[in-house]
């Protein structure tokens, strides 16, 4: 079964709420209308996250299974924030539906949900990165992989892309107009808010062509996520193993990969 870290948040709420974090699940499959050298690539990166989880008794697929059930009988919003797939192959696609098909879930993308192969997405040229973003919204059009929000209990919880190593202007326009409407907020993310990349100031790859507006647009955001006081906490994965950071006074929170059968329980009283 999945071992939880619980966490407790204080918003001043009547009636607590309980959010189930979990990310980072690295399906690995492939299917008949996959390559052969992709079905080669699951099957050793597998093995790869078998080991990085020191072998775990249950596949992240059941893991996964395991996670929806579990936010169900705790009454729970269950919450995944990307890499749910390692490689984005027709496999890995069928698989991740198939799990989430009729669940009700809220969802942010990870670098890997865009990667064809085990090299960093914003290392991948500009027209590949639009194809594999376009196929994706595409085939998970029920979730909003950019943006969004749920009000629940008096909590304003958040889903905003970060996966490409900054956030759009879209997204930050649409973060101020969810502060506007005054509720205390939650965050969720798939890159960590203090990771080096996703703090940036200028180009780090050739192929990343991001204008001086684009990085003052990610900064803008990352100054509201740390200093507003409307936003509680953000919650990441990413790094594959928990980890709290205290930032300017608020604590800022990373969840384990559930590939290795590990999840975060937020109860928001
Ligand atoms: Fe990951
Ligand atoms: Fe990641």
């Amino acid at each position: 079964m999945i071992r939880m870290t619980n966490t407790k948040l204080h918003a001043g709420l009547n009636k607590p709420i309980k959010i189930l974090h979990i990310t980072d699940v690295h399906l690995t499959y492939a299917n008949e209308n996959d390559t052969p050298r992709h079905q080669a690539l699951m099957q050793e990166r597998f093995r790869v996250f078998q080991e990085e989880g020191g072998f775990p008794p249950f596949t992240p697929k059941e893991y996964f299974e395991q996670a929806i059930a579990l936010a169900k009988a705790e009454g729970a919003l269950l919450v995944c924030t990307g890499d749910a797939i390692d490689i984005l192959t027709y496999g890995n696609l069928a698989v991740f539906k198939e799990i989430v098909k009729g669940e009700d879930l809220m969802f942010s993308p990870g670098g890997h949900e865009h990667q064809r192969r085990c090299v960093r997405t914003m290392e991948e040229p500009y027209p590949y990165r639009e194809t594999a973003r376009a196929r994706l919204e595409s085939e998970l059009d029920h979730f909003d992989l950019s943006f969004e929000s749920r009000l629940i209990g008096g909590v304003n919880v958040i889903t905003a892309d970060n996966s490409m190593d900054y956030f759009t202007r879209e997204t930050v326009e649409a973060f101020k107009r969810e502060l506007e409407r005054g509720y205390p907020i939650v965050v969720f993310f798939h890159d960590y808010i203090w990771d080096k990349l996703l703090n940036l100031k200028e180009s780090y790859h050739p192929n990343v062509r991001l204008t001086e507006e684009d990085y003052r647009y990610s900064h803008e955001m990352i100054e509201l996520l740390l200093h507003h006081p409307l936003v509680l906490t953000t919650v990441s994965g990413h790094g594959h193993c928990d980890e709290e950071r205290v930032i300017d006074g608020k604590t800022h929170y990373m969840t384990a990969g559930l590939f290795k059968g590990q999840a975060r329980m937020i109860e928001i009283v």
